[in-house]
């Protein structure tokens, strides 16, 4: 298991190409299950969360090779597997995303239940509810979603949940509706960039899609998808995240290759608490020339700030005078960042689905635990801005959703090490006193007068 030993206090500088964005590739790697030959994915990161996918299709009867050029080229070479068993599942939730094209394509699907979450409550009701409305029979057995359908039918699709539109939800149900008799609407639809590229994935190679990245799509059914090329989308979740580094060290950092379309909301909240953030095409330059102001802020859905981005604004807001608030209303149990913030320095007060923040003077390196993907990242954040070295463990949370972010941080001047996590690799700084071989705490001083008088006392028992 690794960790990273980070050494805070320096101002980040220099240019860093983004990679693909993780939460458009899945999907848009999962939807290769419908198509008729191969499929070439130009841009995909490459990430735990990638392999493990690519683990869980190749069960499911595809190959999935990376070429020269980090290509991914996908085709079934077995169309006849429609099981996705546990084991994948469960290091995984966005294996769900396998439901929609397996029951669209192969007219059958049994995919395990996703397991529980560090983020709160991840039900797939919504999912169901849309593929039942296809037509399929649905049933939930043993810890497995069974569904089949020897023929989806269009029909009009409502996707609206007490947290907002479903990501992946409207992902399988699109997937799905592209292979049913006649024409699907989808109301309350998730409008996220990451469901859009999915769209024009499936468009490319035959599907009939309308509507993408607003709440309402319109899908004609069509008989077959035929292979295409398609480079995914900048991780607009990877920008915010390094913008919010350049944010917090007080740096000088220009961004290649993102699409600032797709992150307007960051956008305005960063330049709203001080940021100076100049666009040029597809290249960004984020600065920070001034002291930040405190602000409230509320993750939604897109075009809203993404919950994805939540605890990392809350580490940065953690280092701005004043008070903050930092809410989630699409998981509003998503704070397990915070604990492992207060033990840097932090001073934040949970209270619901808030982040009341103010101001720490200074945060202070700390050994810290990673809880889940972005929790990993608002660590990593705050231990770059904290004075002294700080140890951020449980790193395969990062390395589910982040390409090589210790590389770019490092091409940025962030001193920062991948190490294994083991006792001697931990930074004396942060050893216990008796451990770090420097001298021990003393105890206070007693004259013999008191230590006389000490002992008579402590020998009559009260
Ligand atoms: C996707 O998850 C992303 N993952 C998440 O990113 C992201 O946080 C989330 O969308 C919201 O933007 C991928 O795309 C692989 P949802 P998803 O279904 O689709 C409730 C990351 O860090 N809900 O949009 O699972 C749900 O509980 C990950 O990269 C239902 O009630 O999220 C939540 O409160 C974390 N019923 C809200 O809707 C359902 O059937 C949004 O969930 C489905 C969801």
């Amino acid at each position: 298991m690794d960790m990273f030993i980070i050494r805070g206090g320096r101002a980040l500088a220099g240019e860093v190409t983004v990679s693909g964005a993780k939460n458009a590739a899945l999907p848009i790697m999962a939807a290769s299950l419908a198509v008729d030959g191969p499929c070439r994915l130009r841009n995909v990161p490459d990430l735990v969360d990638v392999r493990t996918l690519s683990t869980l299709l190749r069960e499911l009867g595809m190959s999935v090779t990376r070429d020269k050029n980090g290509d991914l080229v996908l085709s079934t070479s077995n169309d006849s597997p429609f099981v996705a068993e546990y084991e994948q599942v469960r290091r995984m939730r966005a294996s769900i995303c396998v439901l929609g094209p397996l029951l669209g394509r192969r007219k059958r699907a049994c995919v395990s239940l996703p397991g529980g979450c560090n983020i709160g409550h991840r039900p797939i009701d919504l999912h169901l509810k849309g593929l039942a409305a296809l037509g399929a029979d649905i049933r939930v057995e043993r810890g497995y979603v069974v569904a089949e359908a020897e023929r989806l039918k269009g029909a009009d699709v409502y996707l609206g949940g007490p947290f907002g539109s479903t990501v992946t939800g409207t992902c399988n149900v699109m997937s799905a509706a592209v292979f049913a008799e006649g024409t699907t609407t989808i109301e309350a639809a998730a409008c996220e960039p990451e469901v859009v590229d999915l769209g024009h994935f499936l468009n490319s190679m035959g599907a009939n899609i309308s509507g993408l990245g607003t709440p309402f799509l319109r899908i004609a059914g069509v008989e077959r998808l035929t292979g295409t090329e398609h480079t995914v989308i900048p991780d607009r979740i990877e920008a915010a995240t390094l913008m919010m580094a350049a944010a917090i060290t007080g740096g000088d950092i220009t961004l290649d290759s993102v699409r600032a379309d797709h992150m307007t909301a960051v956008i305005e909240k960063l330049r709203e608490i001080g940021v100076t953030i100049d666009v040029d095409g597809q290249r960004m330059r984020v600065r920070c020339l001034q002291e930040l102001s405190p602000t409230d802020c509320i993750a939604l859905p897109y075009p809203g700030i993404p919950t994805d981005v939540q605890a990392q604004l809350t580490a940065l807001l953690s280092t701005v005078p004043g008070i903050s608030i930092v809410t989630d209303k699409v998981f509003p149990d998503r704070f397990m960042h915070v604990s492992e913030l207060l033990r840097m320095g932090a001073q934040i007060r949970r209270e619901g689905n808030n982040s009341i923040v103010s101001s720490s003077s200074q945060l202070s390196g700390a050994s810290v635990m990673a809880s889940d993907l972005r929790a990993s990242a608002a660590l990593i954040l705050a231990a770059l801005a904290a004075d002294g070295e700080s140890v951020v463990r449980r790193i395969y949370h990062l390395d589910r959703g982040y390409e090589r972010l210790e590389d770019k941080l490092r091409q940025l001047g962030a001193d920062v090490r991948r190490v294994n996590d083991e006792p001697s690799n931990v930074p004396a700084s942060l050893l216990p006193q008796e451990e770090s071989g420097e001298t021990p705490l003393q105890p206070p001083h007693f004259t013999r007068t008191s230590q006389v008088t000490r002992a008579s006392t402590e020998d009559s028992p009260g």
